[in-house]
C-alpha cells in the first residue's frame, strides 16, 4: 500500500525524502508528492504517476528547507489524479498530512467540517484530516496540550476521531521544529540519526541513513523534533521507548546490475535456500541419532499434544501455506488447514482443541493476515479451556515487522527484504520454512523413518546447487520461448499433489506482471469445467514430476493437447515420457517428488518474467498492485 516518509534535522529535506520515497516506490506508484516547511511557510509538490514525475517537476527547485514529509500512493479512495495526490493540507494550507491507510468514517467526518466552513480540494479520505487537526487546534487552547504543544495535541484528539486502519505523517507550517507520526494497524518506523530524524512506512527508506529504528505500536503517536523523540499513546500518556539496531546492509535493496528487482531476486534463491538450510537444518544428522536434525529453535510447548494445525495468509504466502499442508499432512499425520487470512477474520472455523495456528506473510504486515491472527488469538485467549489457548507462530522475512511483535514465536526464513512486487524468494524461503517445521514434527512424533529423514536432509543440501543449475541451463531457452507468448491472452497451468500450489503460483506469477489471464488447477480438475476453455490460442503449462500422480498428470496433459492446446512441461531432465508429450520442455533435475516444488517453480517464474519483459511492462511495479497490503 501506499509509503509515507517524514524527515527533520539539518540537511535538505527534500532530497532525503525524494530517495526515500524511491525506495517506498513498490508500495504504491499512482502518484507521489512532498511537502515542506521554510520559513513559516509550506511547499507542497505533488504528480500524478510514478515517481519520476515527481522527481521531473522538483528539478531546478531548490529548497534548503530542514523539515517534510512525502507520499508514494496506492489509490483507495478517489482517481489516481493529482488533486488527489498526498501530502493533503487543510483550507489555509498551513498542515499537511501524508496516509497509509483508510479512515472509514471520512464521509460524515468531511460532512461536519464542510458544514464548519472548510474546504475540500479532493475525493480521498485523507483530506479529512489536516482539516480535522486545523479545528482541533482552533478548539484548543495553549494550556490544553500534551506538554504544552497545540499542534500535537491536536493530533492526538483528531486521531481519536478517526476510524479505520492508518498510518501519518504531520507537519504545520507554525510548528517547524515538529514532524507528528501515528500509527494504528498500519505500519510506521522511526529511524534514529545524528541530529536528524526519519519515519517511514518500510525500513528500506530510512536504512541508507541509519540502523537504530523504533517501530510504532497500534494507537501510538509521536513528535519528532532535532532534539529527540517523545512517544505518547493516543490517551496522551508518555512512553519511554528505546530504539534497536537493525541488522541490515543498504545494499540488499540495490538491483546490483539485474535490469529487475524480480530478476535479481529469482537469482538470490539458490543463496536463501542454501542460508535456510545451514540455519535450520543440522546437515551433519545421520539416522543413528537420538537428537532433532531441526533446529528452529521454538518452544516444545507448541508441539505438546499438537492435534491440528491451521495456516492463514493472502496470495503467494497462501501458496506457500499449500505446500506447507501437503508436508505436515504427509510427513507428520497433523490435520491442517490453509484458509484465506480475508475469508478466516470474518468466518473462522470452530475451535479445535490443541492447535497451532501459523500466520505466513513475507511483508509481515498484511492487514488481513495480521487482523485474522489477532482475532484467533483473542478468541482462544477468551475461553477457559487449556486445550483451546492460542499457540501462535509467524512464519516471515521480516523479524521486525508487525507479525513479530504480535505473534511469541517467529520462523525467519533469512530470504532478507524484497522489492519486486511478485513475490519469488520469499515464496522459496517460506517453502524452506515448511520442510523444517515439517520435519520437525515428523521427528518428534516419530511418523518418519530416521532413514527417510536423512534422505529428505540430504535432498534439501542439494537443493541450492539444483536451484542454480535450472537457472544456468533454462533462463535463455524461457527467455526465447516467451516470444511466443507475448501475443497470448490465456493460460491454464496444471499440478496435482504438491505440485498443485505451484501452478497456481505459477498462473498467479504470470497474470500479476504479464496481464495475462492464467488460472491454475489440480490437473484432475481440468475435465471438470475448464478443458472448455482449451484450443490452440491456450496454452496449458503442466508440472509433471516423478512420483505418485506423474503418470496422472502426463494422461491430463494429454487430454489438452487432444484439444489442440501447445503443451509446456515442467518435467525431468531427460524424460523420455515428457519429451514424448510436450512441445516444449522445461526440464529440472530429477528429484524425489516430496522436495520437487523447490525446483518446479524456478522456470514458472522466468516464464512470468520473460513474458512480462517481452511485452515491455513494468516487472517490478505492476499496476494496481502493492508489495505490502496494508488496507483490508
Ligand atoms: C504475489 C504477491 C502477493 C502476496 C500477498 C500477501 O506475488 O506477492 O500475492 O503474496 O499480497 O503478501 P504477504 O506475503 O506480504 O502477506
Amino acid at each position: 500500500m501506499c509509503g509515507i516518509v517524514g524527515y527533520i534535522g539539518t540537511r535538505p529535506a527534500s532530497d532525503i525524502l525524494m530517495e526515500g520515497l524511491q525506495k517506498l516506490e513498490y508500495r504504491g506508484y499512482d502518484s507521489a508528492g512532498l511537502a515542506t516547511v521554510l520559513e513559516g511557510e509550506l511547499e507542497c509538490v505533488r504528480a500524478k504517476g510514478k515517481l519520476q514525475n515527481l522527481a521531473d517537476k522538483l528539478a531546478g527547485m531548490e529548497n534548503p528547507a530542514r523539515l517534510g514529509i512525502g507520499h508514494t500512493r496506492w489509490a483507495t479512495h478517489g482517481k489516481p489524479e493529482e488533486y488527489n495526490a498526498h501530502p493533503h493540507t487543510d483550507t489555509h494550507r498551513r498542515i499537511a498530512v501524508v496516509q497509509n491507510g483508510i479512515v472509514e468514517n471520512y464521509r460524515e467526518l468531511r460532512e461536519t467540517l464542510k458544514a464548519k466552513g472548510h474546504e475540500f480540494r479532493s475525493d480521498t479520505d485523507t483530506e479529512v484530516i489536516p482539516h480535522l487537526i486545523a479545528e482541533n487546534m482552533k478548539q484548543l487552547s495553549a494550556a490544553d496540550s500534551i506538554e504544552d504543544n497545540p499542534f500535537f495535541e491536536a493530533v492526538r484528539i483528531s486521531v481519536n476521531q478517526l476510524e479505520g486502519a492508518f498510518a501519518l505523517a504531520v507537519i504545520n507550517a507554525d510548528y517547524p521544529d515538529d514532524l507528528i507520526v501515528v500509527r494504528q494497524q498500519a505500519p510506521l518506523i522511526i529511524g534514529f540519526g545524528q541530529g536528524e530524524f526519519f519515519c517511514a512506512s518500510d525500513t528500506p527508506a530510512i536504512v541508507p541513513h541509519t540502523r537504530a529504528v523504533l517501530p510504532l505500536e497500534n494507537g501510538e503517536l509521536a513528535k519528532l523534533t532535532p532534539l529527540g523523540v517523545e512517544v505518547y499513546t493516543f490517551a496522551g500518556d508518555r512512553l519511554k521507548k528505546r530504539p534497536f539496531s537493525l541488522n541490515w546492509n543498504p545494499i540488499m535493496v540495490e538491483k546490483q546490475g539485474f535490469k529487475h528487482f524480480m530478476l535479481k531476486e529469482i537469482y538470490e534463491q539458490p543463496g536463501v535456500v542454501r542460508t535456510c538450510v545451514e540455519t535450520y537444518l543440522d546437515t551433519t544428522w545421520s539416522s543413528d541419532r537420538d537428537t532433532n536434525p531441526v533446529t528452529l529453535g521454538l518452544a516444545d510447548d507448541l508441539f505438546t499434544d499438537l492435534e491440528h494445525v491451521q495456516i492463514v495468509a493472502c496470495g503467494t504466502s497462501w501458496h506457500a501455506s499449500l505446500v506447507g499442508k501437503y508436508l505436515i499432512e504427509q510427513l507428520a499425520g497433523i490435520p491442517t488447514m490453509v484458509q484465506y487470512a480475508s475469508e478466516f477474520r470474518y468466518s473462522p472455523s470452530p475451535l479445535t482443541r490443541h492447535t497451532l495456528t501459523i500466520g505466513v506473510t513475507q511483508s509481515g504486515e498484511t492487514a488481513d493476515t495480521l487482523a485474522a491472527l489477532e482475532m484467533e488469538q483473542k478468541r482462544r485467549q477468551a475461553t477457559e479451556d487449556l486445550a483451546l489457548a492460542p499457540r501462535m507462530l509467524g512464519i516471515t522475512n521480516r523479524p521486525e515487522s508487525s507479525l513479530a511483535r504480535l505473534v511469541p514465536h517467529i520462523i525467519d526464513t533469512h530470504a532478507g527484504i524484497e522489492i519486486g512486487v511478485a513475490a519469488t524468494k520469499t515464496f522459496i524461503a517460506q517453502v524452506m520454512a515448511f520442510y523444517f517445521l515439517a520435519l520437525d514434527l515428523a521427528y518428534r512424533r516419530q511418523t518418519l523413518k530416521p532413514e527417510r529423514i536423512e534422505q529428505i536432509i540430504e535432498e534439501l543440501r542439494q537443493m541450492p546447487g539444483q536451484i542454480e543449475a535450472v537457472l544456468e541451463s533454462q533462463e535463455r531457452y524461457i527467455e526465447e520461448l516467451a516470444h511466443n507468448f507475448s501475443e497470448t491472452q490465456d493460460f491454464i497451468f496444471l499440478g496435482r499433489g504438491i505440485n498443485f500450489p505451484i501452478a497456481l503460483e505459477g498462473a498467479l506469477k504470470l497474470k500479476e506482471i504479464s496481464y495475462i489471464h492464467a488460472e491454475g488447477y489440480p490437473a484432475g480438475e481440468m475435465k471438470h469445467g475448464p478443458i472448455a476453455l482449451l484450443d490452440a490460442k491456450v496454452p496449458v503449462v503442466a508440472i509433471a514430476m516423478p512420483g505418485t500422480v506423474y503418470d496422472k498428470v502426463l494422461s491430463n496433459a494429454q487430454e489438452a493437447k487432444a484439444r489442440d492446446a501447445q503443451l509446456i512441461g515442467v518435467v525431468p531432465l531427460n524424460d523420455e515420457e515428457a519429451e514424448f508429450t510436450f512441445n516444449s520442455l522445461l526440464p529440472v533435475p530429477p528429484v524425489d517428488e516430496l522436495l520437487s516444488p523447490i525446483l518446479t517453480v524456478i522456470p514458472l517464474q522466468l516464464l512470468a518474467y520473460h513474458i512480462a519483459a517481452r511485452r515491455g511492462l513494468d516487472v517490478d511495479q505492476p499496476r494496481n498492485l502493492a508489495k505490502s497490503v496494508t488496507v483490508e
